[in-house]
């Protein structure tokens, strides 16, 4: 797939860049002239993705980062302008599903650790990257969400994987009403069930251990076939990234 979005001249920050959805996007973004920065933890997948993209005559620029260590996201906002110039488009992409199994035994320091990836450091991206978008009266960010953020009770032995997407879409909607003609645009895409390392995760897991709800749901949807491609995931997004929208939840299914 390539966009017929131009974004040329734009820098984009993509989050979770390596692999699955976030490497989808990036190479999209890319693919439409934005030159983008590359954030994960794992930098060999980052930088397969940054050849990839120059490779095809794009830009990029790799910057590992643990988005669970409020510093090194800070850093990495810092980072990213001062290499490729003011970030006019942020997709806060990354997350975590772990920890998962029932609630009552998980650690409260690992499902903080996991609020502070999906959701914490989110906002601080948001807020570190806003004042310059809003300063040039044009930008888009973008947070990836879940279905789960509909229905928080269908995700049995995920708390705070749920907890996270319910409250990182209202942080969206919220911001986005903050910000309200400013240029700057917030939304929240919600990507469908998508065949990612994410899904791979869940289904590797002890179903004694995550429970058998949980596992059983992951397993069926790889069985069934309903799972999508990055792409097909990715490919309406793209459209939406276009629009003048703000403060909505867009879902992969929505027509458009
Ligand atoms: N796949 C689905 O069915 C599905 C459904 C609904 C929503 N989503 C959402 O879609 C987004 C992408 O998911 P995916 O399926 O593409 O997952 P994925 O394949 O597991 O990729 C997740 C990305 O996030 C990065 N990441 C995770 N922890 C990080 C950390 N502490 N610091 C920096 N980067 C980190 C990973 O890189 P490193 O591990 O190298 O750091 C990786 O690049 C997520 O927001 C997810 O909740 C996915």
């Amino acid at each position: 797939m390539t966009t017929s979005l131009d974004l040329t001249g734009k820098n984009s920050l993509v989050t979770g860049a390596g692999r699955g959805i976030g490497r989808t996007i990036a190479l999209e973004l890319a693919a439409a002239g934005s030159a983008v920065a590359l954030i994960a933890r794992s930098t060999d997948e980052l930088h397969a993705v940054a050849a990839e993209i120059r490779a095809a005559g794009g830009i990029a620029v790799v910057i590992p980062a643990d988005l669970a260590d409020p510093v090194q996201v800070s850093d990495t906002a810092k980072r990213a302008a001062d290499e490729l110039g003011p970030i006019d488009i942020l997709i806060n992409n990354a997350a975590v599903i772990w920890p998962a199994g029932p609630s009552t035994e998980i650690d409260p320091a690992q499902w903080a650790a996991a609020i502070g990836i999906n959701l914490t450091a989110v906002a601080a991206l948001s807020f570190a990257l806003l004042p310059s978008m809003i300063e040039r009266g044009w930008g888009r960010v973008i947070n990836i969400s879940s279905g789960v953020a509909a229905r928080p009770e269908f995700m049995l032995s995920a708390n705070a994987y749920a907890t996270s997407k319910v409250a990182l879409e209202a942080h969206t909607v919220n911001l986005a009403a903050e910000f309200a003609g400013s240029g700057v645009t917030i939304n929240a895409y919600r990507p469908g069930g998508v065949d990612t390392a994410m899904q791979d995760w869940i289904r590797d897991q002890d179903p004694a251990e995550i429970g058998e709800d949980l596992h059983t749901r992951f397993v069926e949807q790889k069985a069934t076939g309903v799972l999508i491609s990055p792409a097909e995931s990715v490919a309406p997004l793209m459209v939406r990234l276009a629009s003048a929208q703000t403060g909505q939840v867009w879902d992969v299914s929505d027509q458009i």
